[in-house]
């Protein structure tokens, strides 16, 4: 790993264009790492489904540039998943269908979250992508990775229509495009693409009054208390910090909480 001092203006440079003109491009092996070294300091710091950026173009994976910069990367989310492992084994499932919980990714982007907690907790997960192009390449990458994730063309609403609840331990990966929400004041949570509070509420709206847990995609710094704000009546169970490698206001947090009923 490089011990030389970061140059955070490329990050930014980069990162606008991943999300402009190169939001829809199929990134090279040399952009994969690239990626990499800008964000997380070293190549291979970008990994998903744990395939590291040095190996993904060989293994047949997919990225565009919308999601290197959206996704969430092994060494976070492989973390939440034990923490959720750990948590929900502590608790006894309740439920019409207690001990066959699901996993519903709403926005599902590579795919990357839902596989880690569907692998960890042995479950089976079902996705939401919106995007055609995201759609076509995690649909791509999941089949190279042999996942049995459902992944679905569809709003996250028409997920949560399909999937009435099971059990308590049902969990939902929040993770909506932030957008013009994450500014140099912070990332608020009440102006993603939906609005978290709004997704809060359809996933409520869809469990007939059973509790669930969320895990939620935050940073490191929280615009108008937004995070706290959207959870309002939630009981908040875990925090997971990564090591910082950007400067602070763009690096990673996750959240995981139980929704009441
Ligand atoms: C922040 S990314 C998710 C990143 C993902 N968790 C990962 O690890 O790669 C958000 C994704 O949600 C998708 N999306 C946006 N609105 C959506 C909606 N209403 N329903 C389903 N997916 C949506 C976007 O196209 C984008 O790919």
């Amino acid at each position: 790993m490089s011990t030389q001092p970061r140059d955070h203006t490329a990050y930014f440079t980069f990162r606008d264009q991943l999300l402009g003109p190169l939001r829809t491009t199929v990134l090279s092996s040399q952009q994969l790492c690239e990626a990499g070294r800008l964000i997380y300091g070293h190549a291979d710091g970008l990994s998903l489904y744990g395939i590291p950026a040095t190996d993904m173009v060989a293994k047949g994976i997919a990225l565009l540039g919308r999601t290197v910069i959206e996704c969430s990367i092994d060494a976070y989310t492989a973390p939440v998943a034990d923490a959720l492992a750990e948590l929900q084994a502590a608790t006894p499932p309740q439920g019409p269908d207690a001990d066959n919980p699901l996993i519903a990714d709403l926005f599902c982007g590579s795919g990357n979250f839902g596989y880690h907690l569907g692998r960890r907790l042995t479950r089976p997960v079902h996705a939401a992508e919106l995007d055609p192009a995201v759609f076509g390449t995690a649909r791509n990458n999941l089949d190279r990775i042999g996942s049995t994730i459902t992944l679905t063309l569809t709003d996250y609403r028409d997920l949560l229509r399909e999937l009435p609840a099971r059990s308590t331990h049902d969990t939902y990966v929040v993770e909506p495009p932030w957008g013009p929400a994450f500014s140099a004041a912070g990332l608020d949570l009440t102006r993603t693409s939906p609005p978290v509070p709004e997704i809060l509420a359809d996933i409520r709206r869809s469990r007939g009054g059973l509790p669930c847990h969320v895990a939620i995609k935050a940073n490191d710094q929280i615009a108008h208390d937004s995070l706290a704000r959207s959870f309002s009546g939630a009981r908040h169970l875990a925090t997971i910090t990564p090591a910082p490698c950007l400067p602070h206001g763009a690096n990673m947090d996750f959240h995981l909480y139980e929704l009441q009923g």
